[in-house]
């Protein structure tokens, strides 16, 4: 069982539902002092102030007035452009009261907090546990000297989300937002004395006939090595277990490595099929549990090599994107559902291998995707160009740990991004850095993403943003561009054809070149998703419009060439990147540039056959799949509608149509889920779209939707909502009771369409 299904089991016990796992026995909730850990998650019902109060710290204090709210939390709802960072930057203050159950005492209590944007004041019952300043990483006090067993306790946190230049990535200008308040989970952890600290799965011998798995069990409180402490550990496939081993703990070592082996082939890891097993770690004394955790793990060989990146043993040109992973209206404080979207969109819409997680580690919930779709990743610490003082410098050492530590078992993680992104050399910090790295995960690459080829390179990877054209030569081995495009040519959804075309055609020539030679490991373009950012940055209303994507994840012609680098047999794909209107370029409709996996097109103009053509080698002679351009300036005598048909060796596989009328005519809401939990977070993005009559969206459709909501769940995001290039979204967030929702949304010329979702029950949470 993954850790945090653990956690769903442990909230079930401890609301008195069924007890579903061996090591909460009856008797824990009885309140025996024994064996086992009970985590409990408290994401919901903490009172909000947007300011500190006097007193707020201690039990006394009534914030029975505060507004009560459900992490993840952004301390303000925003506007998805063209507003002040200023209205997140503030201190707040987070209140939650608890009881811990019967079965917690004599045992050690900790509080863990995911990710808190962006230094964390924690205080319980009135007494200040310390500060903890970073806003990607997570953190635990310890509860146990503080904490009343039998009575109510009060946990408060000041949130400071102001931009404090002690705290990476701040210090200078940064080109993105960060925002602010509780914006990922927290929970209550009991353990016993001794107890399972970490655990690291290293799966070796991947592509041999019997691989073996080598799982470090980090362990804290063994004190005496003849207390007769066993460790039994399980590897499971699914429901099955296919191996286990159990040591005696003979030192007091707080790492105990237990070997698997003898367990026959694996079903690896890998792209097309992501295999994922369970190792479970049991501490017992021989008979009884004392703790027990579980992570998941996958078989897989992940390796840089002078000839570009191989996966279990076969070389991979990697094709990606980089991710912000900040959403329109909330920031960062996006739940599992919608963290695990972007990973499917990536995977799934816009075919990429690899996704960097620029530029700081994220959300557990989309590593999490990544691992189950076979999407790859490289992950990075905190960090924008510059670089702080020596205390700065030590936070970013210490992110550097806390990043490993807590994502070493994900097998989408290929890299360790261990430099402030495009910062200038520092030898003593990086190769700080990097030797920490190398200590805590012997088995990932390094690299540190960088702007100028001269720089020292002291990781195993050379990873380069590059934004010239024709890229830079490779000049080391294991080379590869992390970022491309981006600033040198931001394009909007309501750009002209022209533009967004030329847009599409900087990303194809890109991986074109990235192609052409193996030492190019691959190419991760800028970026995934239009992002909100500082003043000194993007286009003037607080976005950079530079990804393939618009802020709400809609795709732009140029996340079609990305789309149409699939296998035909994974998805035929014919994606015009253009709108289809005669005027919009200077002297009239001249270039067609459409993205396609096919090897043949023909053009048809109001029904008439007006070109065939191939794909375009001229212009992209190593691609796969190269874009196709046609001529269409002769053939635009006759308007109408446009009919592109895709062949694959001589048969016809695939049609769009796009309207020649000019019409708006139709109006459509797609909701990416119809059910949601009724956890008071739980959220789904719902699109909202005007297009012709064959579906195509309508670029210029600016019409206000009017929405309204029944039913237990919330709007974020605009009412009305202003379609931006013909489409938009907002999202819809539960709320804590179950039932049916039903959103309507009104456009003034074309109708009414309505959804509805189910809300489900969920877990109650320990109050
Ligand atoms: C890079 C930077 C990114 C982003 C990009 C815009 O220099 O690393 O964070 O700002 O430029 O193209």
């Amino acid at each position: 069982m993954d850790r945090r299904d653990f956690i769903k089991v442990a909230g079930q016990a401890l609301a008195g539902a069924a007890l579903a796992h061996p090591i909460l026995a009856e008797a824990d909730l009885a309140g025996s002092a024994s064996a086992g850990r009970i985590i409990f998650p408290i994401n919901r019902n903490w009172r909000y102030s947007r300011s500190v109060v006097n007193g707020g710290h201690g039990r006394n204090f009534d914030d029975s007035s505060l507004e009560r709210v459900v992490v993840p939390h952004t301390n303000v709802r925003l506007p998805w452009h063209s507003f002040d960072d200023k209205r997140y930057e503030f201190v707040s203050l987070y209140r939650r009261h608890f009881k811990l159950p019967p079965a917690a005492r004599g045992h050690r209590v900790f509080v863990d907090f995911e990710g808190v944007m962006t230094a964390s004041a924690v205080w319980i019952n009135g007494t200040r546990l310390g500060e903890y300043k970073g806003g990607y990483t997570p953190f635990s006090f310890e509860l146990t000297q503080h904490v009343d067993f039998d009575g109510a306790n009060l946990l408060a946190v000041d949130v400071d989300s102001t931009e404090r230049a002690d705290i990476p990535p701040f210090g200078k200008q940064i080109d993105y937002l960060t925002f602010g308040g509780i914006y990922r989970e927290v929970a209550i952890r009991v353990v016993p004395l001794t107890f399972i600290e970490n655990i690291f799965a290293k799966p070796t011998d991947v592509l041999a006939e019997h691989p073996r798995v080598e799982v470090d069990c980090h362990l804290q409180g063994v004190t005496d090595p003849h207390e007769a402490l066993a460790l039994r550990v399980e590897l499971h496939d699914g429901e099955r277990s296919i191996g286990a081993k159990e040591i005696k703990i003979a030192s007091r070592s707080a790492v105990q490595t237990v070997v698997l082996e003898s367990f026959g082939p694996v079903k690896l890891w890998d792209l097309a099929k992501p295999h994922l097993y369970t190792v479970h770690v049991r501490l017992t004394t021989g008979k009884e549990i004392v703790d027990e955790d579980s992570r998941r793990l996958g078989f897989r060989q992940a390796q840089f090599t002078d000839q570009g990146f191989a996966l279990n043993g076969k070389v991979i040109k990697l094709r990606g994107l980089d991710r912000h992973q900040t959403f329109p209206f909330m920031g960062q404080a996006m739940p599992a559902r919608v963290q695990r979207r972007d990973a499917e969109i990536l995977k799934k819409n816009l075919k990429c291998n690899i996704v960097r997680t620029s530029h700081y580690p994220q959300s557990r919930h989309f590593l999490d995707a990544c691992d189950e779709l076979g999407l790859l990743v490289l992950e990075e610490i905190p960090g924008w160009q510059h670089i702080g003082d020596q205390a700065w410098k030590e936070l970013s050492i210490d992110n550097v740990g806390r990043m490993i530590r807590r994502d070493w078992n994900h097998p989408s993680i290929v890299l360790w991004g261990v430099r402030i992104n495009e910062s200038k050399d520092d030898h003593d910090f990086y190769a700080l850095t990097n030797a920490l790295a190398h200590k805590l995960d012997p088995t990932r690459q390094t690299g540190g993403i960088r702007y100028f080829q001269e720089s020292e390179f002291l990781e195993d990877v050379f990873t380069m943003n590059d934004f010239g054209f024709p890229l830079l030569p490779p000049n080391h081995p294991r080379y590869l561009n992390t970022e491309f495009a981006g600033h040198t040519y931001p394009t909007k959804t309501i750009d002209n054809k022209e533009r967004v075309m030329e847009h599409t055609v900087r990303h194809a020539r890109v991986h074109d070149q990235i192609a052409s030679n193996p030492q190019y490991a691959g190419g991760i373009g800028w970026c995934a998703f239009d992002y909100n950012t500082h003043y000194d940055f993007g286009t003037g209303d607080r976005i950079c419009y530079h990804g393939v994507t618009d802020i709400f994840r809609e795709p732009k012609p140029a996340a079609s060439f990305y789309k149409s680098q699939c296998d035909p047999s994974e998805e035929v794909v014919l994606e015009p990147a253009f709108h289809w209107a005669r005027g919009d370029e200077d002297i009239g409709f001249t270039k067609a540039l459409v993205c396609s996996n096919c090897d043949h097109l023909k053009f048809y103009i109001a029904g008439k056959l007006v070109a065939e053509v191939d794909p375009d080698r001229k212009q992209f002679p190593h691609l796969r799949y190269a874009p196709f351009t046609a001529d269409l300036e002769n053939a635009v005598f006759a308007w109408g509608d446009l009919r592109i048909e895709g062949y694959i060796q001589g048969k016809q596989v695939i049609v769009k149509n796009l309207s020649g009328r000019g019409i708006d005519q139709r109006f459509e809401i797609l909701p990416d889920d119809t059910h949601l939990i009724a956890d008071g977070a739980d959220t789904t993005r719902v699109v909202l779209r005007v297009t012709d009559e064959y579906g195509a969206i309508r670029p210029f459709s600016n019409d206000a939707i009017k929405l309204e909501i029944e039913g237990p769940a919330e709007i974020l995001g605009d009412n009305p909502f202003a379609l931006i290039g013909g489409t938009g979204a907002i999202w819809i967030r539960a709320k804590e009771q179950s039932g049916t929702v039903r959103l309507t949304a009104t456009h003034p010329v074309l109708g009414v369409q309505k959804i509805e979702l189910g809300v489900s029950d969920s877990v109650p949470e320990i109050v």
